[in-house]
């Protein structure tokens, strides 16, 4: 197969990596792709914001296959456009994607399929006075969020009612983020370790088969201080998801999603991502996303023993997915981010000591904000630059070769957490 990959990520990289090593995949075209996809594929330009074009490349190179990257290009019907062409794209369509898309309308639908999460209420700029008084139902932890999509920022968590207000405020005055949050949702804040469990679907409720479970480091800070982010950092397994927490997600969350889907007509194919907080009432959904996480797929795609591209395309076909298996080892990615992430991040700094991380061993640097300037060195060029992976037999000896390699990287203002996969390493050799 040809595979053609969208976007220009860490992720997109990670996918890349995988797809090349794949028995079944001959080629990978990345578009737009990014210096360390060159390692491994060819890197074409594209809009991805502009799903006519991506399907015009498809056509273009021939692709057998196409991996839809970032929600955003999801939700304006990427899978769509591809697959008018007749050609096969993995991912959910745009009506399916609403569930990223619009988070008013996946609690609706969640509420409704019985599925444990945080109590809600949505509201527009009608009703400010209404979403301030919800506030005050809640129990001393505040979660207001954009409606719409808002690259992982858009969400305030806070223990102060003056601080939930002022994001209300800001919200829903589109001061903040726009369009994106004049419908906002309001939730109860819940307590306890997340969990990212990603799920491959291909349309059938029952034959949806999850990957395995990962953690990710939505705050910029050490021990979860500062604002959200995109993630700083993510590991697998995760000791204290084992097989009975996944299928009890499967069977309370994905299946009756699934189940709730299809009786609005909705076929759903592709990534579907449960974001959970592991709470003392059991595992409860904070979110679903629409394609792999950012940076869990660094650390659970490279981890298959499945091929990668069978896989997809199974599920992009609507046919019964081959047992979904990966390795024993465990892998820790640590994300290297520019100076001011994720407020204003600096760009433009040479990136020094790249190949020597990547040739410790069991070290992958995927490239998540890269470019080359005029003198072809590599700069950083966006917020999350570099992803230090490693993989080893235990959490501790991936965590470790992966912090030895970041050490070796620097640039001027370089961002990255300490406590990355930290104490579930020290739990497991407790
Ligand atoms: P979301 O965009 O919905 O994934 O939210 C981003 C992050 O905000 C999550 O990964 C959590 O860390 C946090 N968060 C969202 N909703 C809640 C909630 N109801 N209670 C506690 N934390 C939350
Ligand atoms: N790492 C969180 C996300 O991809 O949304």
């Amino acid at each position: 197969m040809r595979v053609l990959v969208v976007g220009s990520g860490g992720r997109e990289h990670a996918l890349c990596w995988t797809l090349a090593r794949s028995a079944s995949v001959d080629e990978v075209i990345a578009a737009p792709g990014n210096p360390g996809i060159e390692a491994v594929g060819r890197c074409m330009p594209v809009d991805v914001k502009d799903p006519a074009a991506v399907a015009q490349l498809a056509d273009n190179v021939g692709a057998d296959l196409v991996l839809g990257g970032s929600e955003e290009s999801l939700v304006r019907g990427l899978v769509d456009a591809v697959q008018a062409r007749g050609r096969h794209a993995f991912g959910p369509t745009a009506v399916a994607a609403h569930l990223e898309g619009s988070k008013a309308w996946m609690k609706e639908l969640v509420a409704e399929a019985g599925v444990p999460t945080a109590r809600h209420a949505a509201f527009t700029a009608a009703d400010e006075d209404g979403a301030l008084e919800f506030l005050t139902t809640l129990d001393g932890l505040y979660v207001v969020k954009t409606d719409g999509l808002a690259a992982g920022k858009g969400v305030v968590v806070t223990e102060s009612l003056d601080e939930a207000r002022d994001a209300v405020r800001a919200y829903l005055s589109g001061s903040a983020f726009g369009d994106a949050g004049r419908t906002l949702v309001i939730e109860e804040g819940m307590r306890g370790p997340e969990l990212s469990l990603l799920v491959v679907c291909n349309g059938d409720v029952d034959g949806a088969a999850p990957l395995a479970p990962a953690q990710d480091f939505k705050r910029i800070g050490d021990d979860d201080t500062g604002p959200n982010t995109g993630g700083m950092g993510a590991y697998s397994p995760v000791p204290v998801a084992g097989a009975d927490i996944v299928e009890q997600v499967m069977a309370e969350a994905v299946r009756p999603t699934l189940r709730a889907l299809a009786a609005r007509g909705i076929e759903y194919r592709g990534i579907l991502y449960a974001g959970l907080m592991l709470t003392e009432d059991g595992p409860k959904l904070v979110e679903y996303n629409v394609r792999f996480g950012d940076p869990e797929c660094q650390v659970v795609v490279p981890r298959l023993t499945t091929d990668l591209g069978e896989l997809c395309l199974a599920s992009a076909s609507g046919k019964p997915l081959p047992d979904v298996r990966c390795a024993t080892d465990a892998w820790v990615t640590v994300v290297l981010a520019s100076e001011s992430y994720p407020a204003s991040p600096r760009t433009g700094d040479v990136i020094e000591g790249i190949d020597a991380a990547a040739a410790q061993p069991g070290v992958l640097v995927f490239h998540a904000g890269t470019a080359r300037n005029d003198d072809g060195r590599l700069v950083t060029a966006g917020g999350r630059v570099l992803d230090v992976t490693a993989s080893a037999p235990t959490l501790g000896e991936a965590r470790d070769q992966a912090y030895d390699a970041a050490a070796m990287i620097s640039w001027p203002g370089m961002q990255l957490r300490r406590d990355i996969a930290a104490a579930a390493a020290a739990q497991v050799s407790a």
